[in-house]
């Protein structure tokens, strides 16, 4: 972060949620609350709510929620240092300069002018492309349909047939030789001194960061000579592995998923079309970066590839990546050898919006190649095949979603979803001996009478994962509207406890202040987290109350809830406990903790 936490809780108090929001919705005062229609979906009836007193807004329709940050950042599409920025300048607050070292200072200058230097580039190109000299690539770019208002969003140009024409510009501009040789557009002569252009003769694109700059540029020939394309090499402004081409325009296009797309036309076609929503990795392998990078800004991808051999490949390849990042993740596979550009000019937009309505889920796709991979009315491949789905579905979470794939499979393959299960489950015991040291323990401490002592059985069930959220989440918020209690809980229950780690932070939060004797400001724990999404989920503890019970439950259920989370924190030691005393005094800890029961109501 850039900023100081005062700076950011300065910018936050100055800017009143309410005079924010009013900005963009029409709010009306009830009660000790403002509503209004919620601009993150569409509704008839006023479901958003703001809080003066809180300081934050919710939607009861679509759970969008958060503090004037996140209202900014959800509504602009910025980052939280876009957002800081913007509410600063709104209430004319002068951001402090950071102060760098010599050489970050120098090293910021530097991507300065380089970022200097591929704008004049940029627009040397472009300014050729309509010259006289751009003719031949002019006809190219119409035989390719690509009109000129998409031309100029592309920022697309022409680099001339000359060998050092832009260099001898750039030297004419007054840029450092050194400098212009790191902008990776001039490489040097083969044979004496001196440098040449890197593109020659060829219809340029420039490629955009999500700041709208200018990083590097790709250049393809006017025909059908080798490489096709031509891409800047890395530079200190440009790595191929962090940027996706597009993703300037992506970002803004308020879609709920982001298309991904393997090539520059590809990318420029379906914006022409309509679909604004979509990137391309720049010829390269679709790394973890990439992912994290689009997870930023959605929380679902469709891989829209060729469906020949490399276009599969490369889904295949994508599709673990992507989903570690968090992604959900369809796939379309491009009929008849074609790649999307080709498609939607030979089919229309309506058409591509029809194969974007049938894409198939990540695993469904991956199941489907399989089923190319085998023959199955052989039985030696047709078991090969079923152990191989086995394996693809014993990784899925959540058995609603598996159950649907099995149920298709076995309609589709004949194959009974029984002995898919049967496989899978033997999958999964394997997964469970490799992952569990303790179990060569747990025979013995299972033959304990109580049950509570079983130690880390199916602790990886996603509903207990769940459960134990919301058991997190509830404390939290339990301890947010009775400050009261805290003194009773802190003694069985540290925050170091928490086990999810954006809720540990919000509880070291809640704990610090309640230590100074100080209120909960909701607003500004949010203050804290700098994903949209992490605020969200942040701003969720903070919101209404839901029906209040009796205090007996709640004391009853905070109980549990403490147990909850104390039981996780040994089944986590427990997994990784390398003796057998550290294991034996585990044990002890849990039955202790069996033993507890915190009064709130009574002294
Ligand atoms: P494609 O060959 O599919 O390109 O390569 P395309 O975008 O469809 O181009 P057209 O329609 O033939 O004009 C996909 C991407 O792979 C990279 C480029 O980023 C390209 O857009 N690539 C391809 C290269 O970097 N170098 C090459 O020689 C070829
Ligand atoms: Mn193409």
């Amino acid at each position: 972060m850039y900023y100081s936490e005062e700076i950011i809780e300065e910018i936050r108090s100055q800017n009143d949620l309410v005079d924010v929001v009013s900005e963009y919705v029409r709010l009306q005062r009830k009660g000790s609350s403002y509503f209004g229609l919620c601009p993150f979906h569409n509704e008839d009836t006023a479901s958003f709510s703001v809080s003066p007193d809180k300081q934050m807004y919710y939607c009861f329709g679509c759970q969008a929620g958060g503090n004037v940050f996140t209202f900014i950042m959800q509504m602009e599409n910025f980052s939280f240092v876009e957002a800081i920025k913007h509410l600063a300048d709104r209430a004319h607050i002068t951001l402090p300069q950071p102060e760098y070292s010599e050489e970050v200072r120098r090293k910021m200058e530097e991507k300065q002018v380089l970022l200097d230097i591929h704008k004049e580039a940029a627009k040397y190109f472009y300014a050729n492309l309509r010259s006289p000299r751009g003719q031949q690539a002019n006809e190219y770019l119409n035989k390719r349909k690509l009109n000129k208002n998409t031309q100029k969003l592309f920022g697309i140009g022409y680099s001339n047939m000359d060998f050092a024409d832009l260099y001898q510009y750039l030297l004419y501009k007054g840029y450092d030789e050194a400098l212009i040789l790191k902008s990776g557009l001039v490489i040097p002569k083969k044979k004496g001194k001196g440098f040449v252009d890197r593109f020659r003769n060829r219809i340029m694109f420039p490629i955009f960061d999500v700041h709208n700059q200018i990083i590097g540029f790709g250049g393809r020939v006017l025909d059908d000579s080798l490489p096709k394309y031509m891409n800047s090499p890395d530079t200190p402004l440009f790595d191929k592995s962090k940027n996706l081409y597009g993703l300037n325009y992506a970002r803004a296009s308020g879609k709920n998923q982001i298309l991904i797309v393997e090539g520059y036309m590809d990318v420029i076609s379906l914006y022409q079309a309509g679909f604004e929503n979509v990137v391309a990795s720049l010829g390269t392998a679709f790394t973890q970066q990439h992912a994290f990078l689009l997870k930023r800004y959605t929380g679902e991808v469709i891989i829209v590839y060729d469906s020949d051999l490399a276009g599969t490949n490369a889904a295949l390849r994508a599709i673990p990546i992507l989903s570690s990042a968090g992604l959900k993740i369809k796939v379309v596979q491009v009929p008849g050898e074609k790649d999307p550009d080709d498609f939607i000019k030979q089919n229309g937009p309506e058409a591509f919006q029809t194969l974007l309505d049938q894409a198939m889920g990540a695993v469904m796709f991956q199941v489907s190649v399989l089923r190319k991979k085998y023959n199955i009315e052989d039985t030696e491949q047709k078991i090969k095949f079923t152990i191989e789905v086995a394996q693809l579905l014993s990784r899925l979470d959540n058995e609603i979603e598996r159950d649907v794939y099995l149920q298709e499979i076995a309609n589709d393959t004949k194959i009974s979803a029984q002995s898919i299960l049967n496989e899978m489950n033997k999958y999964k015991a394997i997964q469970r001996k490799n992952t569990n040291k303790i179990n060569i323990y747990s025979k013995k401490i299972e033959a304990q009478p109580q049950n509570h002592l079983k130690i880390n059985k199916e602790s990886s069930n996603i509903d207990e994962k769940n459960g134990l959220y919301k058991a997190q989440k509830n404390i939290l918020r339990f301890l947010y509207n009775n400050a009261s209690f805290y003194p009773k809980i802190k003694p069985h229950l540290s925050y170091e406890d928490f086990i999810d780690p954006i809720l540990k932070k919000v509880a070291q939060l809640i704990y610090e202040q309640y230590d100074k004797g100080l209120n909960i400001e909701p607003a500004t724990v949010i203050n804290h987290f700098e994903n949209l999404n992490e605020q969200k989920q942040v701003s969720l503890i903070f919101g209404e109350e839901k029906n209040k019970s009796q205090d007996y439950d709640i004391e009853k259920a905070i109980n549990d809830q403490l147990k909850l989370i104390k039981r996780a924190n040994i089944d986590k030691k427990s997994r990784n406990a390398s003796d057998i005393y550290e294991i034996q005094s585990l044990i002890e800890q849990k039955k202790q903790l069996e033993k507890l029961y915190i009064n709130l109501i009574s002294g």
